[in-house]
């Protein structure tokens, strides 16, 4: 069975390509998707994609992978990853492993942006390295869910 990989995006990631560039970088959330389905599709993975300015949609959308045959998540709650407790939830719950991935270095920034509500349960996190951070977190999702059909 193909792994199925969600990449989940949080509010105001819509805006990506005008939002900031000098933050955020000039690529849109669309090309950066279509990127990450060609990497998927060379490995004959599946990646999905849900992105969402509410946080009720977010947490939904968590649930219904549990059910929908999703084995990991790359997530960027955007600014909920400071403030969400009911996302940190959810994904406790569903107990998918994940990556939280933030373009930008949220450590060199504001200090309210240093906190994240989701990071103690990631597998691991990736920050500042633009668009290239949620291709690394889909690289190794591959792998990781290869490893983990292998061994079962
Ligand atoms: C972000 C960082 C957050 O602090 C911010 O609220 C965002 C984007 C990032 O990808 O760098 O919306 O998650």
């Amino acid at each position: 069975m193909s792994s199925r990989v969600l990449v989940l995006n949080g509010p105001n990631l819509n805006l990506l390509g005008t939002r900031e560039p000098a933050v955020y970088g000039s690529r849109s959330l669309a090309d950066i998707e279509a990127e990450l389905a060609e990497v998927a599709r060379r490995s004959g993975a599946e990646v999905v994609f849900f992105q969402s300015n509410h946080e009720g949609a977010l947490v939904d959308r968590i649930h219904s992978a549990k059910l929908d045959g999703t084995d990991f998540l790359i997530v960027n709650a955007g600014a909920f990853t400071h403030t969400s407790v009911a996302l940190r939830d959810a994904l406790a719950a569903v107990e998918l492993p994940f990556i939280e991935v933030h373009l930008s270095n949220v450590h060199r920034r504001e200090q309210f942006r240093h906190h994240s509500y989701l990071a103690d349960l990631a597998l691991g996190t990736i920050v500042g390295l633009g668009a290239a951070g949620y291709r690394y977190a889909l690289e190794y999702a591959l792998g990781h869910t290869a490893k983990n059909s292998k061994d079962h």
